[in-house]
């Protein structure tokens, strides 16, 4: 009954809710530019003033880097004590003459599959948590309160790995320790399946720079005696798969489990079998290692990728150029129990003993976090898998997901506080230029939350 009052509040609200969104997509939060710092401290004032609109206790609080965004309600109210993440920040909009619109100037657009709001950040992760804000919203119109204990935590640094997350837990976990964490941050499975996440894939970034000259040379002069980094860090990338696309990093599949029987079937037995990530960008083959499901590569099978590579004369014309350094950018996506600083080791003693004489390597590390497992016997899975399936076409279900969201594994290790993941995201090209969040996933997104919420009040 009351909960009816509150969706129909959602859908009448719809076009102001989508109005507030633009407004904080305007904001270019760009975690990863330090020239876009005061966009992201101004996209943490947007969330303080919006959390304080709600009736939450809400502040902005100074972390080394971009600052968090804590808000607390109802910390004497019954119930379970839930605490909600996001990220404000988004990721770098390059190249930008393949955006269809400026990335900060989001607007309503009309596509073939219905309404589509674009901008960057329109999916990753702002248009996602407007969603559970917006499902405040609506309670507290109806209610004049929101729903149970509910405690906030919006980061501005996850897209350049969350680097200042852990002190920032560690220093006020008691602060933030709840009975459940909800995170928006994922997708749903194909077009109408709703998600709830229960592995996480972890994540190690590498980045080398090969030496070899002490300065470019002239390639008719010094190519033959002269060592090439670029072709030394060729080899070394090309060497990291084997034929069959199983990593060769000594140790690599150390903790890294058979998918239990019990998942398999439930993932055999979803309307979708991820042949549409390929076809929607134009490929048909898996690529990944042999033997393995796309559903598998993608959700439960660590892999490692070439992010960037540089090295030599790179702009128009030609350059007869024997280069003095090769640089690459490398991510290793972990499952199960692998250890990222155990294999970060490997790695670069793969990469050491790989190198010729008169080349050396540098190293540098951009974040590690390992994979996380959801522990999904806490009453709210059920819950929310129920109310889920009552708001969309499908019934929910369970998955893995390809992607990494560190703060998963440290509300876990740091406070034990299981998370549950989900999120409405469809293909929305996200870390890609023209993302866009559909206005259904952000309606029916913020219809789901409402839904769930009053489930776990009941
Ligand atoms: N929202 C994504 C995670 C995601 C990606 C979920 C794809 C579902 C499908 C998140 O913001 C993200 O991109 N994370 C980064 C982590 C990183 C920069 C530490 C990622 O997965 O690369
Ligand atoms: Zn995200």
């Amino acid at each position: 009954m009351t909960l009816s009052k509150v969706l129909d509040q959602i859908d009448r609200d719809i076009p102001a809710a989508t109005d507030r969104l633009l407004e904080l997509l305007r904001i270019e939060s760009i975690s990863t530019d330090p020239a876009y710092a005061g966009q992201c401290d101004a996209a943490a004032d947007w969330l303080v003033a919006d959390l304080q609109n709600l009736g939450v206790k809400a502040s902005k609080r100074a972390t080394p880097g971009h600052p968090m965004v804590v808000g607390h309600f109802g910390q004497n109210n019954t119930g379970p004590h839930v605490l909600f993440y996001g990220h404000y920040d988004v990721q770098p909009v390059d190249p930008l003459d393949l955006w269809d619109r400026p990335p900060f100037d989001p607007a309503v657009e009309e596509t073939a599959n219905g309404k589509v709001i674009r901008g960057r950040g329109a999916s990753d992760d702002k248009g996602q948590l407007m969603t559970f804000l917006e499902a405040c919203r609506a309670w507290k119109q109806v209610h004049g309160t929101l729903p149970g204990r509910i405690s906030f935590i919006f980061e501005g640094e996850e897209e350049s790995g969350s680097p200042s997350l852990v002190p920032f837990i560690k220093e006020n976990a008691d602060e933030l320790r709840a009975d459940i964490a909800l995170i928006c941050d994922t997708g749903l499975v194909g077009q109408n399946t709703p998600a709830i996440v229960t592995m996480l894939r972890g994540l190690l970034g590498e980045e080398i720079v090969i030496t070899g000259p002490d300065k470019d040379l002239h390639s008719g002069m010094y190519g033959g005696p002269a060592i090439n980094p670029v072709r030394v860090l060729a080899r070394i990338i090309a060497d990291l798969h084997d034929d069959t696309g199983r990593i060769t990093v000594p140790g690599f599949y150390d903790g890294v489990p058979e998918l239990p029987q019990s998942v398999r079937a439930q993932w055999d037995g979803l309307d979708y079998d991820g042949r549409e990530l390929l076809d929607e960008v134009g490929l048909s083959a898996p690529a990944g290692e042999q033997g393995r499901s796309l559903l598998e590569m993608v959700w439960s099978r660590p892999t490692c990728e070439v992010n960037g590579i540089l090295g030599g004369y790179t702009g128009d014309g030609f350059k007869t150029v024997l280069p003095s350094q090769a640089r690459a950018k490398i991510s290793f996506r972990l499952v199960g129990t692998q250890d990222p600083f155990k294999i970060r080791e490997a790695f670069r003693a793969q990469v050491r003993a790989a190198l010729p004489a008169d080349c050396s390597v540098e190293f540098s590390d951009h974040g590690a976090s390992p994979a996380s497992q959801m522990q999904i016997d806490h009453p709210a899975f059920e819950q929310a898998r129920a109310a889920l399936s009552d708001e969309w076409p499908e019934p929910a279900a369970f998955v893995g997901c390809g992607g990494s969201i560190p703060i998963a594994g440290y509300f876990q290790d740091l406070l034990g506080v299981n998370s549950m993941l989900i999120g409405f995201a469809r293909d929305d090209q996200i870390h890609s230029p023209n993302e866009k969040y559909d206005l259904e996933c952000f309606h029916k997104g913020i219809r789901s939350w409402a839904r769930i919420l009053d489930a776990m009040n009941q």
